[in-house]
Parts: C-alpha cells; sequence; structure tokens
C-alpha cells in the first residue's frame, strides 16, 4: 500500500482538517507529519465545531488510528488541553492516538524565545503564532533539542534545565527576562508546572516508533493518509521566505517526517480555496484591502483559527497555485469555500505576475517586491447560492466555467467541491 498525502497550496488553513475528516473512513491511518501547535484545522459536524492543533483530524472515527509523526514538535501543554476538550465532548482520543518517539518537545522556554526573537525584529516580524515553533526547530537542527522518547529515560530533567537555562540566558542576552511575558495568561513557573504535569500524563499515551509502525502497516495492507499543516506558501525552502514557518510543508516532509520511501507516496491531494487568505506579515501579491476583501473575510469567517487574527484576504493567485502543485507532486485538486464568493457579481483571477512591463515566465526568488503586479482575469460570478447542490454536476454554471479554467491552467482535475464548512458540505465528481 501507498501513502496518500492531503496538504495546503497556499499559505495555510485551506481547510485541511474539515478535508482529511471527510477522508477518514477510507484510511486506516492519518498521520501528521510536520509542524506543531502553529496548526488550527477545523472540523464541525453535528452542530459542533472542534479545532485541533497537534491531534490529526482523523481523531473523530474510532476506527482510525492517528498519528503524531516524528516531524511534528509536541506541546505538551497544549496537546493534552486538546484531549481534555475531546474528552470533556464525550470522546476517547487516547485509545486511537499514537505518538512517535521521535517527534520533539517545544519546551516553554522555546515559547519565550519565539516572543522575544518577534518582539525584537520589530516591523519586519514574521507574525508568528508565538507557540515556540521557530525555536524548536531551531534546537532540533542544531542537535539540541529533545525528543518525546526522552522523557522516558532517566536524567530527563536534568537535560531539561540545561536546555531551558541556555534558552533564560540568551533571552537576558536580548535584554529581556521572563518576567515580561505571559503563556496562554500564565507566568512562565505556572506554565512550566503544568508543561510537567502533562509530560507526566505523556508518559501513558502509546509512544511508538512510528516509522516503523507506519511500514509494517503499509506492508499489511493498511491505508495511511498523511495531514499536512500550514501551506506550501509558508514552506521553508519554497515559501515566501522567511516570512515562512520553519517545517517542510510540501509532500518532502511526509517522507522525513514519517519514515516514509518516496516510493511509498500514493495520490497527492492538494488542497485550496477558490480566492486566498494569509495570516501574519509577509508578501501577498492578490492582497484585497478594499470592500471585497472585506466581504471574503466576513463571509468566510476569516479569523485565525490558533490566534483569533483576523485573516488577509484576495483573489485566487495562479502564479503561486501553480508553483505549488509542481513542487507537491499533486494530482488531485479539492477546492473549499466555494460559497463564500456566491454574492460577487464578477471574480478575478490572477493568470501571472509582471515586473515592469515584463510578464514573469516563473515563480519569482522574492515575493516581496514592490515591482511585482498581478494580472487579472476577470470572470462572471454565479450569484446564488449553492445549498442545493449535491454534486459537482449539480453546480450553476458560471461556478463550472470557474472550476474549468483552474483545471485548463493546472492541468489537473478539481475532483471535490467544498460548499460550506460542515461534513456534509463536500460535493464529489
Ligand atoms: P485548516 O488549517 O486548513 O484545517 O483550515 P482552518 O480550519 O484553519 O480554516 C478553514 C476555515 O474554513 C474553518 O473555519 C472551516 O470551518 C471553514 N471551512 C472549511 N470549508 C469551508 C467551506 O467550504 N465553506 C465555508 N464557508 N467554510 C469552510
Ligand atoms: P494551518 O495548519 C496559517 C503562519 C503564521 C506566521 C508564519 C510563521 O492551520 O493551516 P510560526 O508560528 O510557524 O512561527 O508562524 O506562519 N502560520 C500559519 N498560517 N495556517 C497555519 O496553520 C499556520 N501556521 C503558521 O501566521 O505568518
Ligand atoms: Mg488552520
Amino acid at each position: 500500500m501507498k501513502v496518500d498525502v492531503i496538504l495546503g497550496l497556499q499559505w495555510g488553513d485551506e481547510g485541511k482538517g474539515k478535508i482529511v475528516d471527510v477522508f477518514t473512513p477510507r484510511y486506516d491511518i492519518i498521520a501528521r507529519f510536520q509542524g506543531g501547535p502553529n496548526a488550527g484545522h477545523t472540523i464541525i459536524f453535528g452542530g459542533k465545531k472542534y479545532v485541533l492543533h497537534t491531534i490529526p483530524s482523523g481523531i473523530f472515527h474510532l476506527k482510525t488510528q492517528n498519528v503524531i509523526g516524528n516531524g511534528v514538535i509536541i506541546d505538551p501543554f497544549i496537546l493534552f488541553r486538546e484531549i481534555d476538550t475531546l474528552r470533556d465532548a464525550g470522546m476517547q482520543p487516547e485509545a486511537n492516538l499514537l505518538v512517535s518517539k521521535r517527534a520533539h518537545l517545544i519546551m516553554p522556554s522555546h515559547r519565550l524565545l519565539d516572543m522575544v526573537l518577534e518582539a525584537e525584529k520589530g516591523k519586519s516580524k514574521i507574525g508568528s503564532t508565538l507557540k515556540g515553533i521557530g525555536p524548536t526547530y531551531t534546537d532540533k537542527y542544531g542537535r539540541n533539542g529533545l525528543r518525546v522518547g526522552n522523557i522516558l529515560e532517566p536524567g530527563f530533567d536534568g537535560r531539561y534545565e540545561l536546555l531551558k537555562n541556555e534558552h533564560l540566558e540568551t533571552i537576558r542576552s536580548h535584554g529581556f527576562t521572563n518576567e515580561q511575558y505571559l503563556l496562554d495568561g500564565l507566568t512562565f513557573e505556572a506554565y512550566e508546572k503544568k508543561w510537567f504535569e502533562s509530560i507526566i500524563r505523556l508518559k501513558s499515551l502509546q509512544i511508538i516508533d512510528s516509522e516503523i509502525f507506519l511500514n509494517e502497516s503499509l506492508d499489511h495492507g493498511k491505508s495511511v493518509l498523511a495531514e499536512g499543516a500550514q501551506g506550501t506558501m509558508l514552506d521553508v525552502d519554497f515559501g515566501s521566505y522567511p516570512f515562512v514557518t520553519s517545517s517542510n510543508t510540501i509532500t518532502a516532509g511526509v517522507c522525513a517526517g514519517l519514515g516514509i520511501s518516496p516510493h511509498r507516496i500514493g495520490n497527492v491531494y492538494g488542497i485550496f480555496k477558490a480566492y486566498c487568505t494569509r495570516v501574519g506579515s509577509g508578501p501577498f501579491p492578490t492582497e484585497l484591502n478594499d470592500r471585497d476583501g472585506e466581504e471574503m473575510r466576513v463571509r468566510g469567517h476569516e479569523f485565525g483559527s490558533t490566534t483569533g487574527r483576523p485573516r488577509r484576504c484576495g483573489w485566487l493567485d495562479l502564479p503561486a497555485l501553480k508553483y505549488s502543485i509542481m513542487l507537491n507532486g499533486v494530482n488531485s485538486l479539492i477546492m473549499m469555500k466555494a460559497d463564500v464568493l456566491n454574492p460577487f457579481p464578477s471574480i478575478k483571477i490572477c493568470t501571472d505576475y509582471r515586473v515592469g512591463s515584463e510578464v514573469l515566465e516563473n515563480f519569482p526568488f522574492d515575493l516581496d517586491n514592490e515591482h511585482l503586479h498581478p494580472v487579472y482575469k476577470e470572470m462572471q460570478g454565479w450569484s446564488t447560492d449553492l445549498d442545493d447542490c449535491k454534486t459537482i454536476a449539480d453546480i450553476p454554471g458560471a461556478l463550472g466555467d470557474y472550476l474549468k479554467y483552474i483545471e485548463n491552467e493546472t492541468g489537473l482535475p478539481v475532483d471535490i467541491l467544498s460548499i460550506g464548512p460542515d461534513r456534509v458540505q463536500t460535493l464529489q465528481r
């Protein structure tokens, strides 16, 4: 068996959580391969809304196992807050959740460092979610990090203290102190206490060699779906650097983040919104600072699932979408949030980027260029709601034309169209 992949083709928040949940009944295992609690994946069914940050979005289906892979970074405090929220809703997430021994731990002092380093950047800040993502991946690649497997070994507390003291020293050398900051409303000491309580609880979860578990499961004919976090335009290598996250969000990240050989990658489903959003700083060529952008934000409830910040909105960006498709080897497209554009009398799509009078042939090295302008094609809107559509065959002609245009430009089928946040508002071909 092969590993299918679902990942975002834009700047995150494409609706990955919803689609992973919809796809879960087809799979035995759902596995997150990168990122951490910077992610916020929303799932809505039965009139209830759940937002997952670390737990894979297959958790609502009891027959499916959910793996937090080695490429993910975990804040145990946030993980158990999620687990407790699901337990309060009557579920037992520990029963079908597995955690890689090799996943790195986000320490309270990583979160402090994230805040200090962002504060120092001033106007050029990344707009990080301040969950400690950058500093934790820095320690991983600097070969200083603490991994989940280490909590089962003697000497964990000593290693923690050593690394924490290094972080606090760095913070002091930048002219800050840990008393200046609250972590989720708690002082550093109070957060640290809860973090250690969560470490004790973490020991009771199923901690495994997830690369062995996944490869053996594939050998035994089990099906696996890898769930991405963030989006391709936030990838540390190919995104709008430096305004990116600190992991590889692309298909290649599945191999390193789960221990899967490239030969074992199957279908790659690329998710995009019918328009674009971005939260945090950084270039966004098709951004709208007008009433259209505001209407997208209001109709699409475009406020961050993790931080609550308003998301920036703009038209669909085909140069970025095509670049993402190339990097990921996408073979099936999923378009989300078509319903948000229902009332728009006309809809624009960015077909190319122009610098001066020159239309760029390739996706540029640096999107952050004041001379870079989007070239738009204008299409008629569908100006009707989509509530009665049961399959893609039922959609209004103008929406069909919009899809056809995207399919022609990308050379890929749009196999799924989402017309609302609920599980059931999902149209298939
Ligand atoms: P993720 O990070 O990719 O999982 O996406 P988020 O959950 O952060 O953001 C997607 C938002 O759009 C959530 O609030 C979803 O409930 C919502 N959503 C998903 N699909 C649709 C859709 O087709 N239409 C509308 N109106 N909302 C959707
Ligand atoms: P999901 O999985 C949207 C953005 C942040 C910031 C940049 C770096 O829900 O799609 P970080 O905390 O990683 O240091 O922030 O990346 N960002 C996201 N934007 N969706 C996400 O995840 C994001 N995760 C990080 O806003 O601009
Ligand atoms: Mg999100």
